[in-house]
C-alpha cells in the first residue's frame, strides 16, 4: 500500500440509512432472440447437453450464484410479435412462426409459458412476464393473466390444467408492452398510453395474486414520453377502484460509437475506453430525470421507475448472425455494470427494477456457451461480488473529493465510482476504478459505526479488453484484494487500474 494522496475521498454515515436497494435491480433478461433463450437456456429434453426437463443444468447452476431476482422474457421486441397461445399444449402440436425481428429464423415454440415458468422454478427466480401490445389484443393480455394465474374452473385456469399445470402460478411482474415508440408499434406517447390503460384494465388480479403492472415507456432520456404517461396514469384519477400501474419503465444501452457502429466488445481504443464510461455514467442523469419528472405528480414515490433493459450493445462478433446479437464481453463491460450498480443505489427512492440485456449469449451477457461449454463473463463476476447489495439500506456515499476527472471530449468523466449498503450486520463498499492507466487510492471516512476487518475482492486484469474464452475461461475471475485497511474509521483501499472491488466490513 503506497502513501499517495487519494482519488477518492468521501464520507458514509454508517448511522444514516438509506432507502432499500430492491434486490429486482438486479434483475435479468431472457428474449427469443439469437441464441438466448434456444442453446441458452433450453436445449430440449432429447439433447446429449445434461438437462432438466429440456433447460440445461450448467447454466441453471452458475445463474444459481447469482441469486438472480427475475428474469423478463418473452421480449423485447419479440413480445410484441408473441401470442402466448403458440407456446401452450403438446410441444409438437405448437405453430412454428417467423421471428421476423431477431434473424427472421422460424421459432417453434417449444420454449413457452410452462418452460418460462419452469426455468423460474429452477432458477429460485420471479417471473416477469410482458404482454403484446403492439400486435396483440387486449383479450389475450387478460386470458393470459388468467391462463397463469387463476385458481378456479375459469376458462383459461381449465385450459392450463389441461396442458398439465393444476395449480395456478404466482406472478408478480407484468409488463404491458415494450418500447412501443420502435419495435413495439411506432406509437405516439398518447396513443401508447390509452393502449397501456386498456390493457392493464384487464390485467386482472385473480385471487390473492397482486399483479405489479409496468407500463412501457421512455428511450434513454425521452422525458417527454415520461411525461406523458404519467399525466395520463394521473388523469385516472382517485375514481378509479385500483391502481392501474405500478412502475413505468426505459431502456438505456451503452456503446462506444453510434447505433451504426457501437463498436467492438475487445478491441478498442482507450478513446473508445473512455467514451463507453461517459455513456454508462450517463445513466446517472437519465435517471434523475425521470426521476424529476415522475415527482412531479407523484411526490410519495408511489409509483416506481424500472430501468427493464440496459447494458453494453457492442458489434457483433465476426461472422456471426448479425441478428443474433452475440457479442464478447470483457473487463470494460463489468465496469460498466458497476457504474450502473453504485447509479441504481443512489436512486434506489424510485428506481424498483432494472434488467440487464441479456443472460445468455445476448449482448451484455452472464454467460456463453458453445455446444455443451458455458463460460462465465466478466459481467457474471461483477454481478455475484453485488449481490450483498439485494435489498440491503443504501448508505450515501457523501462529501466525495475525486481528484482526477478524466476529459471526455469536455465532460469530467471521474476515475472512481463508489457506493454503499447495509445487511445483516454488515457494510459492503462497491468501488470501481475506471482508470486503465493508474491506480487509484480510495479513502472513505465511515461515520457513526464501529466496524471490524474489512474483506475485500477485486475483478481486473492487465487490460480493459482482457475477457474470458472456451480454452481460458478464467482470464477474468475475482481474487482477493490485499492491503485494505481500516484506521481509526477511515477505510483505505488501493485499487488497481482497471478495477471493481467490493469490501465487506462487519458492524462491530
Ligand atoms: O435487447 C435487445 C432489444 O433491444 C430488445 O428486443 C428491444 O426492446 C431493444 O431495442
Amino acid at each position: 500500500m503506497t502513501d499517495r494522496a487519494p482519488v477518492l475521498d468521501a464520507v458514509v454515515d454508517l448511522d444514516v440509512p438509506g432507502p432499500t436497494i430492491s434486490r429486482h435491480v438486479y434483475g435479468h433478461f431472457a428474449e427469443h432472440l439469437g441464441r438466448c433463450v434456444y442453446e441458452g437456456f433450453w436445449v430440449g429434453e432429447d439433447s446429449d447437453i445434461p438437462n432438466v426437463g429440456g433447460i440445461r443444468t450448467d447454466v441453471v447452476e452458475a445463474l444459481r450464484e447469482l441469486s438472480i431476482p427475475n428474469l423478463r422474457w418473452p421480449g423485447g421486441c419479440f413480445a410484441d410479435t408473441y401470442h402466448w397461445r403458440d407456446g401452450v399444449g403438446p410441444r409438437d402440436e405448437r405453430p412454428r412462426i417467423a421471428n421476423t425481428h431477431w434473424g427472421d429464423v422460424v421459432e417453434d415454440n417449444s420454449f413457452g409459458t410452462h418452460e418460462f415458468m419452469a426455468l423460474c422454478e429452477l432458477l429460485g427466480t420471479a417471473p416477469y412476464v410482458s404482454a403484446n401490445v403492439g400486435s396483440g389484443s387486449v383479450q389475450e393480455t387478460a386470458d393470459w393473466v388468467e391462463y397463469l394465474t387463476r385458481g378456479d374452473d375459469a376458462p383459461m385456469a381449465r385450459l392450463r390444467r389441461e396442458h398439465g399445470r393444476e395449480e395456478p402460478w404466482s406472478i408478480a411482474l407484468f409488463g404491458i408492452g415494450n418500447e412501443p415508440w420502435g419495435c413495439g408499434g411506432n406509437l405516439r406517447a398518447d396513443q401508447f398510453a390509452s393502449l397501456a390503460r386498456q390493457h392493464a384494465t384487464y390485467a386482472r388480479d385473480h385471487g390473492d395474486n397482486r399483479l405489479v403492472r409496468i407500463a412501457a415507456g421512455a428511450s434513454d432520456d425521452d422525458y417527454a414520453w415520461t411525461e406523458t404517461l404519467m399525466q395520463q396514469i394521473a388523469s385516472l384519477g382517485d375514481a378509479n377502484p385500483r391502481d392501474l400501474f405500478q412502475m413505468i419503465s426505459f431502456h438505456f444501452y451503452t456503446f462506444a460509437g453510434t447505433w451504426g457502429d457501437k463498436g467492438s466488445a475487445t478491441e478498442f481504443t482507450r478513446d473508445e475506453y473512455w467514451a463507453t464510461m461517459r455513456k454508462a455514467l450517463d445513466v446517472r442523469r437519465i435517471l434523475a430525470g425521470h426521476s424529476a419528472v415522475m415527482d412531479a405528480y407523484d411526490p410519495q414515490a408511489k409509483l416506481g421507475l424500472a430501468l427493464d433493459e440496459w447494458g453494453t450493445w457492442w458489434n457483433v462478433e465476426p461472422g456471426t448472425n448479425p441478428g443474433f446479437l452475440y457479442q464478447q464481453n470483457a473487463l470494460r463491460d463489468a465496469l460498466v455494470a458497476s457504474v450502473h450498480f453504485d447509479a441504481f443505489h443512489d436512486h434506489a427512492r424510485r428506481l424498483r427494477l432494472a434488467n440487464i440485456a441479456q443472460t445468455v449469449n445476448v449482448l451484455q451477457s452472464m454467460l456463453l456457451t458453445d455446444g455443451a461449454r458455458m463460460i462465465r463473463t466478466p459481467t457474471f463476476h461483477a454481478f455475484a461480488m453485488s449481490a450483498g447489495h439485494h435489498d440491503a439500506t443504501a448508505l450515501p456515499v457523501r462529501d466525495v473529493a475525486d481528484r482526477a476527472r478524466h476529459d471526455v471530449g469536455g465532460t469530467a468523466v471521474p476515475s472512481v465510482s463508489a457506493s454503499a449498503s447495509t445487511k445483516d450486520g454488515a457494510v459492503l463498499v462497491s468501488l470501481t476504478n475506471l482508470d486503465p492507466d493508474g491506480p487509484a487510492t480510495v479513502r472513505i471516512d465511515l461515520r457513526g459505526r464501529a466496524v471490524g476487518s474489512p474483506v475485500a475482492t477485486v475483478l481486473t486484469a492487465d487490460d480493459p479488453a482482457a475477457h474470458n474464452t472456451f480454452d481460458e475461461p478464467d482470464a477474468v475471475a475475482p481474487r482477493p484484494l490485499d492491503g485494505v485497511r481500516v484506521d481509526d474509521g477511515v477505510l483505505t483501499a488501493e485499487l488497481p487500474p482497471a478495477a471493481f472491488a467490493t469490501v465487506r466490513l462487519p458492524l462491530a
